[in-house]
């Protein structure tokens, strides 16, 4: 959700910052802009609605020319997405220029005492209101600096933020914050770069500061990085780390979206998030995080999962996997009704936060409360040092790699991998699962990047068929049982999100209860029926579909019989037990969505409306 990035250095700051912008389209945006600063100590900006390519269109008269320079891309929050609201935003005297990332929630109040003052708003943005009261500040006190200014500016505003400035009275200098938003800052030879992730930065340099909330640097190339927190101007020594991050991982490495790359990614991945922790040979699991508390664990009231979304999805099977094998209440809730409902949390529950990106807003909110009210907090992030994996007690990384498609696919499965790790060695330390059990679950589950694998390939060709026959349907429907109910939920949602196509997701006996209605002969029914898994009630769903001329699509394992006999599409995956079935199940539906949405001629990497990380609530 939104995008920064920004240069100071001996390139050309027009390429570095449009580069960047590329890299993180991902993030979700609606409008994109630049702003470079000549050696006349000029501003240059240009912004527009749209894409960077039509940035590019707008602003390409400036490649070449400068050397220090910011861009943004816009995700709409206060005012549509348009040239006016797009960043960067200059303030009324014109000499000091703005990009934002976040919510400036006082924006209100800010605004109005800045009219009454006699400064007037080009743009509906919060963004607009914060520059200008950077300006105030000078005007008011002539005697500090831009970046004191600055402080007293994010001293007086509340919300989220990571916010990077330039005043043209003070050339060579960038002036960055950071609340409750991500910001890196790339340590290049005589050059610093600054982006909202390090991708746009990485193939420069290996080297990075990740700035810490409530915290800014003013950076130059004269003076280096000089960290302060905004509260009360404490210096703070920077810590560097080098970026583990490389160029062959954000990029497509030949396929033609991101997403197909990262469903093909998914037998590594989940490999990588087994590695170091499943030892079959050994017959044990080690998780750091898990074994370190594994009291809190063991006696802790419940476990409470919350999330957002796919990662919502995949806490649904961590519930089914943590009361079967671990027998420890879970339950599992959005983390934005969460927040607002007055949960009754004590100090014997432990939650657990599952967050791709580890910067969802509302998962974020959810947790602090949680530990407000002094439950245990386990963080299970994809983005290593995100936010949320910074303030959780303890934790497990997934270690899918950086995910781009905004669509999550191999974070999704690699999710499942964690949560079922957790479940086994819960269960197997509290007794609830005895060690042959444990032996061959932990041997089925190391086998399971092979069983994905051959998932890739078996179904790759079948799926783009099938595809072509679905390109113009308005809606879909698709069915689970048990651990396979989430896994349709999630099938549903991953069409919707890319295709557009209207889809939802049902546990299958609650067909009857309502959605029964809606089957005719253009309903196409994805019906998730793997042999271990309620097979006998999934055929007596699937008969209730034919006999209402729904046309089915079946999930089912090989030398399946009675479902495929009925259904209109097979496809077939290979058995496994029950609660490994997800992830297997979860590749062909992600494939279908992936083509649907792509036979349709929509964006898959960025659709629209959404971003990969949902900083705002
Ligand atoms: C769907 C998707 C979203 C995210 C949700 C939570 O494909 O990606 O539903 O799962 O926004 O994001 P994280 O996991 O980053 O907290």
């Amino acid at each position: 959700m939104c995008g920064i990035v920004g240069y100071t250095g001996f390139q050309d700051a027009y390429d570095i910052v449009i580069n960047g912008l590329r890299r993180l389209e991902y993030r979700g945006y609606d409008s994109a802009g630049i702003v470079l600063e000549g050696p006349d100590n000029k501003l240059e900006v240009e912004k527009t609605k749209g894409k960077v390519d039509d940035l590019v269109n707008i602003s390409k008269d400036l490649k070449g020319k400068f050397n220090i320079g910011m861009g943004h891309t816009r995700w709409a929050t206060h005012g549509v997405p348009s040239d006016r609201n797009s960043h960067p935003h200059l303030s009324n005297n014109g000499k000091i220029a703005i990009v934002h990332n976040g919510i400036i929630e006082n924006y209100d109040t800010i605004k109005t005492m800045l009219t009454e003052k006699g400064y007037t708003f080009k743009s509906e943005t919060d963004t607009e209101v914060l520059v200008n009261l950077i300006q105030y500040f000078m005007e008011l006190n002539p005697e500090i600096d831009f970046p004191t200014a600055v402080r007293y500016a994010l001293n007086e505003v509340y919300g989220a933020y990571a916010i990077t400035v330039l005043h043209e009275d003070y050339p060579g200098v960038l002036v960055v914050g950071r609340l409750g938003s991500p910001l890196a800052i790339g340590i290049g030879d005589k050059e610093y770069f600054i982006a909202s992730d390090a991708s746009p930065f990485v193939e420069f340099t290996k080297e990075a500061i990740y700035l810490e909330e409530g915290h800014m640097a003013t950076i130059s190339l004269e003076n280096g990085v000089d960290i302060r927190t905004i509260n009360d101007n404490s210096k703070i020594e920077p810590e560097i780390q080098q970026l583990k991050l490389s160029l062959e991982q954000i990029e497509k490495g030949g396929y033609e979206h991101f997403m197909l790359k990262e469903i093909f990614e998914q037998p590594k991945s989940i490999h990588d998030t087994m590695r170091g922790r499943l030892l079959v040979e050994e017959g044990v699991i080690k998780m750091a995080g898990i074994w370190d508390h594994v009291e809190r664990f063991k006696n802790a009231n419940r476990i409470i999962i919350i999330a957002c979304g796919t990662s919502w999805h995949a806490g649904l099977i961590g519930e089914y996997l943590i009361e079967e094998y671990a027998r420890i209440p879970v339950e599992v809730e959005y983390a934005s009704e969460f927040r607002y409902r007055n949960p009754i949390i004590t100090d014997k529950d432990v939650v657990i936060a599952i967050s791709q990106s580890g910067e969802t807003a509302d998962t974020m909110a959810a947790l602090k409360l949680a530990k407000e009210k002094g439950a245990f907090i386990y963080g299970i992030c994809n983005v290593v040092d995100s936010s949320i994996a910074r303030i959780t007690d303890a934790g497990s990384y997934t270690h899918a790699g950086p995910e781009i498609g905004v669509a999550s696919t191999k974070a999704f499965t690699a999710q499942l991998t964690i949560l079922t790790l957790i479940a086994f060695k819960l269960g197997k330390h509290n007794g609830n699962l005895g060690n042959a059990d444990f032996m061959s679950l932990i041997a089925e589950l190391d086998a399971i990047p092979k069983r994905v694998e051959e998932v890739l390939s078996s179904t790759h060709e079948q799926i783009q068929q099938i595809a072509k026959d679905f390109v113009s349907t308005s809606n879909f429907l698709y069915l689970g049982r048990g651990y396979n109910y989430p896994a349709a939920l999630e099938g549903a949602l991953k069409l919707k999100e890319i295709s557009y196509i209207h889809a939802e997701g049902y546990p299958a006996a609650e067909m009857k209860h309502g959605p029964i209605a809606l089957i005719d002969e253009n309903m196409p029914i994805v019906i998730i029926a793997p042999k271990k898994g309620h097979y006998d009630k999934i055929v007596s769903n699937v008969q209730e579909i034919k006999a209402r001329k729904g046309k089915i699509i079946a999930v089912v394992n090989k030398g399946d019989r009675q479902v495929s006999e009925m259904a209109d599409y097979v496809i077939e995956i290979p058995e496994t037990s029950e609660c490994f079935s997800p992830i297997v199940a979860s590749v062909p539906l992600q494939l279908l969505a992936y083509y649907i949405a792509v036979y349709r001629g929509a964006n898959v990497d960025q659709p629209r409306n959404l971003a990969k990380s949902v900083t705002v609530e």
